[in-house]
């Protein structure tokens, strides 16, 4: 690779396990751009924000209830010695709660100078820490975790692969999944036949055009069948595009 002259995309974790980072990002796609110079980790230990002798970063719920809280003067101080949302991207806290991510929100996450990550554990964190700054909430998916790191990781690596020059090919960017609102058309490679399987023929004619009309019925047919969703959508956007290509018309 040529000489990495950008500056790094800046990521603050904000943990209490920070440890647990880079992880699987230390690897592959991401690991490699980690030392590329294309991002940049800088992790901060919530608990080293805890004022009291024993340390504590977490209290039981006011009102009563199941498991503990994140104490609000503890994350305020890590979030304030991080430098304040706003500098270097906006602030996100990772929940339930938040926004579902999709690739719409990785890709305007990726336009920005870097992101700062609160991770929560336990019941989440005190409402007024959110309500003072004010964050993006942002959950991976209808599913709970045990924590924010590993919805952390996820978001990262989605944000990390669109930063200029971690991709290789830019078309395999623009054909996979959800970048044209259609899930992928399947791939195969050798061998030709395979437990008698055969590669579906199109693919070994050579012509790039009936190669490019398979794959996207493909896309179509299996976009349909398992995300009644997208698919609703997809149909949604052409007809919108069909009236306007009409009225140039
Ligand atoms: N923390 C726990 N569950 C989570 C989820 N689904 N998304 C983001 N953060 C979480």
């Amino acid at each position: 690779m040529e000489p990495n002259n950008q500056v790094p995309f800046l990521v603050r974790v904000l943990s209490l396990f920070p440890e647990m980072f880079p992880g699987p990002l230390g690897y592959s796609l991401a690991g490699k751009a980690l030392n590329d110079g294309v991002w940049a980790l800088e992790t901060v230990d919530i608990r080293a924000f805890a004022r009291d002798k024993h340390r504590s970063v977490d209290d039981t719920p006011f009102g009563g209830g199941p498991g503990m809280v994140m104490r609000a003067d503890v994350i305020d101080a890590a979030i304030r010695a991080s430098g304040l949302a706003g500098e270097g991207g906006p602030l996100i806290y990772l929940t339930p709660r938040g926004r579902v991510l999709d690739q719409a929100l990785a890709r305007r996450l990726a336009g920005e100078g870097g992101m700062t990550i609160l991770c929560g554990r336990f019941e989440g964190v005190d409402e007024r820490v959110l309500e003072c700054h004010a964050p993006l909430e942002v959950s991976i998916g209808d599913v709970v975790l045990s924590g924010g790191e590993p919805a952390a990781m996820v978001l990262i690596d989605a944000v990390v692969r669109l930063l200029p020059g971690v991709m290789g090919c830019r078309e395999s960017l623009e054909e996979e999944s959800f970048e044209r609102g259609l899930l992928e058309y399947p791939h195969y490679t050798r061998p030709r036949d395979w437990m008698g399987r055969a590669v579906p023929e199109v693919l070994l004619s050579g012509h790039h055009e009936q190669v490019a009309v398979w794959r996207q019925a493909q896309a179509e047919a299996v976009t349909r069948e398992r995300r009644q969703d997208l698919w609703a959508r997809y149909i949604a956007a052409g007809m919108k595009q069909k009236v306007s290509d009409d009225e140039h018309h």
